[in-house]
């Protein structure tokens, strides 16, 4: 089974069986399945947090649970739904929150698990509880966000319960009114640019839209799995000591000892931005994404990534790490 147009990346690799569920029952089969067999497994969303490095010898899950339900001031969401469809849809209800996360690529039920983010807000700021099937028993469980362990790009789905759960839905809480977030990075100068000093939650999503557009390629187009690694976190002091080297060089203070540096900023001061090795490259308008200019391997990506890796090292001295999922 070709696995191509399941992930982002655009890399040819196929698994020995792929598994859809789309409802409760379903996933229930599914997780018997899988507890009877030996063959190893992994749960996919979208694809777009995904490198394929080789074809896999397992099974690869994929969740196709729709719907789309409102309670109240709460979304319950398929977790096969596409993330960005409950941002558009919570908007036009009147329902707040999710503005700054509009467009981020993927499904509903990765958002819980990778806890994606963008412009100073994060998924698990509206994630209120999680429906999932746990493979070892087929039990329904209802998971409150508060034992999810949710951290930068972190959740306890990616380390503790790795491949235990098969995600039904997310509930999500938004707010009945609106409160802009505009402080982070160059949100506010886009508003003024385009004329708009208090943006309905609209024009913020519509503005969010054009930013992302601009600097982050269309996969459709161009292969990519978005911001290919994390951006690192380090001791106040090791910041101080490249500050006064890299007059300017942009961060965000995490706590009093903590401060987080921007990895596309690094490689583009390693002089990445637009250079490529073999059929991998990194994107011209934003050194933190990886894109596949036609025909990569995962091999190729993976040869790259070490190269920047080592590069970023050597030049700051500071480790940085893929965001996405390298199988
Ligand atoms: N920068 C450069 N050169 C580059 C890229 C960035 O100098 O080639 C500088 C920018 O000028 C800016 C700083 O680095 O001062 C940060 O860049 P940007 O605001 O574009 O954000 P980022 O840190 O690269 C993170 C997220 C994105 C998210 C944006 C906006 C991670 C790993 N990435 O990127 O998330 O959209 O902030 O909030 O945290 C994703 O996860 O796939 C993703 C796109």
């Amino acid at each position: 089974y070709s696995l191509k147009q399941h992930n982002t990346f655009g890399i040819e690799a196929k698994c020995a069986q792929f598994v859809e569920y789309s409802s409760e029952a379903e996933a229930k089969e599914v997780a018997e399945l899988l507890r009877n067999t030996r063959v190893p497994y992994i749960i996919i969303g979208g694809g777009s947090n995904l490198l394929l490095t080789r074809d896999y010898e397992g099974i690869v899950v994929h969740s196709a649970c729709k719907g789309i339900e409102r309670h109240g001031n709460r979304l319950v969401c398929g977790s096969g739904e596409v993330f960005d469809d409950v941002v558009a849809q919570s908007i036009e209800m009147g329902l707040y929150g999710a503005e700054n996360l509009s467009l981020i690529p993927g499904d509903v039920g990765a958002s819980a698990v990778q806890n994606i983010g963008a412009y100073g807000a994060e998924a698990k700021d509206l994630i209120r509880s999680i429906r999932a099937v746990e493979i070892a028993t087929g039990n329904v469980c209802v998971i409150e966000n508060a034992e999810c362990e949710y951290g930068y790009r972190q959740s306890k789905f990616k380390h503790d319960w790795k491949n235990q759960f098969l995600i039904l839905s997310v509930e999500y809480e938004f707010a009945a009114t609106f409160e802009p977030r505009l402080d982070y990075g160059n949100i506010r100068a886009e508003l003024v640019k385009e004329g708009i000093s208090l943006p309905t939650a609209q024009q913020l999503r519509n503005t969010i839209i054009r930013i992302r557009e601009a600097k982050l390629p269309d996969p459709k187009v161009l292969g990519n799995a978005g911001s290919f690694f994390m951006n690192p976190i380090v001791g106040r002091q090791k910041y101080e000591a490249l500050a006064t080297q890299y007059e300017g060089m942009p961060h965000y203070d995490i706590d009093a000892d903590h401060v987080k540096i921007p990895a596309g900023w690094m490689i583009d001061q390693c002089g990445w931005k637009g250079k490529s090795m073999g059929r991998a490259g990194v994107h011209d308008k934003q050194a933190l994404v990886l894109v596949n200019r036609g025909g990569a391997t995962g091999q190729e990506v993976v040869a790259l990534c070490q190269q920047i890796q080592a590069d970023v090292k050597q030049k700051f001295g500071i480790d940085i790490y893929p965001e996405v999922n390298v199988i």
